[in-house]
């Protein structure tokens, strides 16, 4: 990007739950303008101006614009060089944003996990901010970067050190702990009804290849684990985790985007470990039963009208208590290309949805805006995208750590 523009970037949605850690965390970590020029973004000037009294200065500019309104996003996009966007579901405010981004120029990254309005998006924008040079980079939150940069962590490490790359990799949830906000709640209940209701989305999401273009939807990966099974490499029972149908396929599509570098018979899958023995199998199957229900839950049925009153509204989420407390833990058994075993971490320091998401995403951002970068463009996912510089980032900023053995 090659523009001089007012601001580096705009965090879009910076009164919601999400946007105003990001905010948070800009302010604490870069200041009003310490080196970044960063503005906050909304449709409501009364709430965004509440949120900068609690979170910033009046050095933090506001920009208003709402998603309905495509005049007022071009407006805004054209101040600066980065949109970083909280405002979600995405598959209902984020269409016009991400056309916005292209026809401006500019990088965009986002908290999305909804996998069917990534295709769509992929469909019908990757070719021109593949031309244009724009990066449009979604799921830079605990879905799917923790998943999406330990895989290209572990692909660098077995190149360095073993000259190989690793052929098969298995994520495996060890340990994790947070809560859920009204908006993610949202954007999941979103994703859900529009899988009920056309069988094109439910081909998207069930497809383990779904973020790939029709003719390179190819590999030996079979769908996503829906039961409680023995899994020998972490010798633990396991079940489905809940962001592998999101975190595969980035995992897979950044294989696609950078030209099979982990090699065409690459397979990656994800797991939530349970524990050994008997117990570890009861508790695996207790745990599957709320994903069990929330899946199966019809759009307007009297299940679903229950389990909406159990979670938050828009705008609410965790206590600062739980993502203070939060944490995760994602361990990789890996097997690598001479038939050698591997193994990784890949640990997050906050509540894996709003403490840790916001730095990933508030850093990405920062990376997409200071960062000498490939040139690529597209819909990008994270690894492809931003590589070392956001690997380097999440370290050093974010509470992240990545460790590797042999
Ligand atoms: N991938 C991950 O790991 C991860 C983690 C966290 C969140 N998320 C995703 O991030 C998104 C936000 O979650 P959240 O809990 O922060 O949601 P939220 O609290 O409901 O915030 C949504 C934001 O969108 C704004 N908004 C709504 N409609 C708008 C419109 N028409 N034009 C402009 N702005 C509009 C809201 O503005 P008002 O304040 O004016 O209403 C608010 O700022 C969700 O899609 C969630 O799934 C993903």
């Amino acid at each position: 990007m090659t523009q001089s523009r007012e601001f580096d970037i705009i965090i879009w949605g910076a009164s919601g739950f999400t946007g105003r850690l990001v905010a948070l965390y800009l302010f604490n970590k870069y200041g009003a303008n310490r080196g970044l020029k960063w503005a906050m973004g909304g449709r409501n000037l009364t709430k965004l101006e509440k949120v900068r009294n609690e979170v910033a200065n009046k050095n933090v500019s506001l920009v208003i614009a709402d998603s309905n309104d495509k005049v007022s996003l071009l407006n805004m996009v054209n101040r600066t060089k980065v949109i970083c966007t909280t405002v979600g579901p995405y598959a209902k405010y984020g269409s016009n944003l991400v056309e916005a981004c292209i026809e401006s120029n500019i990088h965009y990254c986002d908290l999305a996990g909804e996998v069917q309005w990534m295709y769509k998006m992929i469909n019908l924008h990757h070719e021109s901010a593949k031309i244009n040079g724009s990066k449009i980079v979604h799921a830079c939150g605990f879905d799917s970067i923790p998943s999406d940069m330990g895989v290209y962590f572990i692909q660098r490490q077995a190149k360095a050190k073993r000259g190989i790359i690793a052929q098969k990799i298995k994520m495996r949830v060890a340990a994790i702990s947070g809560g859920i906000s009204g908006g993610t709640y949202a954007s999941l209940s979103q994703v859900l009804e529009e899988a009920q209701k056309d069988k094109i989305v439910y081909k998207v999401l069930t497809n383990p290849y779904g973020l790939n273009p029709i003719n390179e939807q190819f590999g030996e990966d079979k769908s996503d684990l829906k039961s409680v099974v023995f899994d020998k490499a972490s010798q633990s029972w396991i079940g489905p985790f809940i962001m592998a149908s999101i975190n595969t396929k980035v995992v897979r599509r950044s294989n696609f985007l950078s030209s099979y570098s982990y090699g065409k018979s690459f397979r990656y899958d994800e797991g939530t470990i349970f524990g050994k023995g008997f117990f570890g199998r009861i508790k695996g199957m207790l745990s599957t039963i709320p994903i069990g229900l929330i899946m199966s839950a019809k759009h307007g049925s009297l299940l679903k009208k229950g389990l909406d009153l159990l979670f938050p509204i828009p705008g609410e989420g965790p206590t600062n208590n739980k993502m203070e407390k939060g944490f995760y833990n994602l361990r990789f058994y890996i097997t690598l290309e001479d038939g050698a075993n591997a193994f990784a971490k890949v640990t997050g320091d906050m509540d894996p949805g709003y403490g840790s998401s916001s730095k990933m995403l508030a850093e990405s951002a920062v990376c997409l805006a200071k960062d000498k970068l490939p040139s690529t463009g597209g819909i990008l996912t994270p690894s492809v995208a931003m590589g070392d510089s956001l690997l380097i980032r999440l370290k050093k900023n974010a509470g992240l750590t990545f460790s590797f053995k042999y």
